[in-house]
């Protein structure tokens, strides 16, 4: 029987830290897929190496029933996904989600919220203490606000606001999520009440009030104080500040660092997609970045055609 799964790429909007330590996040599925094939036949036509190595890895985390269904016979793994890999926008929640599904297929559990737990504890792998925030978006659907009810329980709750654009850059990394999260511990054990007043306010950001006219505005200022916040628990990157400048400068109301940071992703928020195409024009023209417009139209995301980069 061959085995399928997709999931999808996230955008953080806002929480990212904050919410490995209870805090709240907003968070976003994007139209980017990662798709996971694993067939009992070697003919199975792969798009580059065969993955059964890392699904191999990630597997064992997965729990017995998943780890029993792998050694009942020799898999072959084929990946396929436009997911940009390490770039802060949940390559690695992609790949778990879709394994997560894939594997579902072949077993009699197949409850989204036990797909979602062997998704999450795959991401182990990737790094140590995922919230689950990255893996919920990469299984699920839309614009979400989430809320940590204890360590086990991530309640979600669907965020309503209106239009706005954004430009989504990647740059390379410096740095992983794993050695950024770590950074963000080490700096708990140092300077506790500071870091956590500066955890707290990130969360607090992630929250939004029910906007429907000009959304853009308030995630421009929001985003502009999350990014200084980030960059004093020193996850922002001199590249990452830059791209922010230039993309500002062009037109952007505001604009932060997505994800873990160390380079990666990051977001400028924008009045309309006229004024995004603007910035993403300005950001790629000064810094080595690739980017994509989306638009929000008050229920959903727009993709808004090509990539400039
Ligand atoms: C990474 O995309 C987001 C972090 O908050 C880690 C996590 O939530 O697991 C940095």
């Amino acid at each position: 029987m061959v085995l399928n799964g997709q999931a999808h790429g996230k955008l953080l909007l806002f929480g990212e830290h904050a919410v490995v330590h209870g805090f709240p996040a907003l968070g976003l599925t994007l139209p980017l897929r990662t798709q996971v094939c694993l067939s009992p036949d070697s003919d199975i036509p792969l798009n580059g190496p065969d993955h059964a190595s890392l699904v191999a890895r990630l597997v064992p985390y997965m729990g017995p029933g998943a780890l029993h269904l792998w050694r009942s016979q020799t898999w072959h793994v084929r990946v396929d996904s436009n997911v940009p890999m390490g770039c802060g926008l949940g390559s690695s929640a992609a790949l778990t989600g879709a394994l997560a599904r894939a594997v579902a297929h072949g077993m009699t559990e197949k409850r989204p919220e036990s797909i979602r737990r062997m998704a999450h504890q795959a991401e182990r792998h990737f790094h140590g203490r995922p919230s689950g925030v990255d893996t919920a978006l990469a299984l699920g659907e839309g614009l979400v606000t989430f809320h940590r009810i204890d360590a086990a329980v991530l309640k979600t709750e669907p965020c309503t606001i209106g239009p706005f654009a954004m430009v989504v850059g990647t740059l390379p990394r410096t740095h992983s999520t794993r050695d950024m999260v770590n950074h963000i511990q080490d700096q708990l054990a140092s300077n506790r009440d500071t870091t956590l007043a500066r955890l707290s306010r990130l969360g607090s950001l992630a929250v939004l009030p029910d906007v429907t006219e000009s959304a853009w505005t308030l995630l421009g200022d929001r985003a502009n104080e999350a990014h200084t916040l980030l960059r004093s628990l020193g996850v922002s990157t001199p590249a990452l500040d830059r791209a922010l400048s230039i993309g500002r400068a062009a037109g952007a109301c505001g604009g932060k660092l997505s994800g873990a940071g160390g380079g990666g992703a990051f977001v400028l928020f924008c009045k309309d997609v006229t004024c995004a195409r603007q910035v993403e024009l300005a950001v790629t023209q000064s810094s080595e970045c690739h980017t994509h417009t989306y638009q929000w139209d008050g229920q959903g995301l727009v993709t808004t055609g090509d990539k400039t980069s």
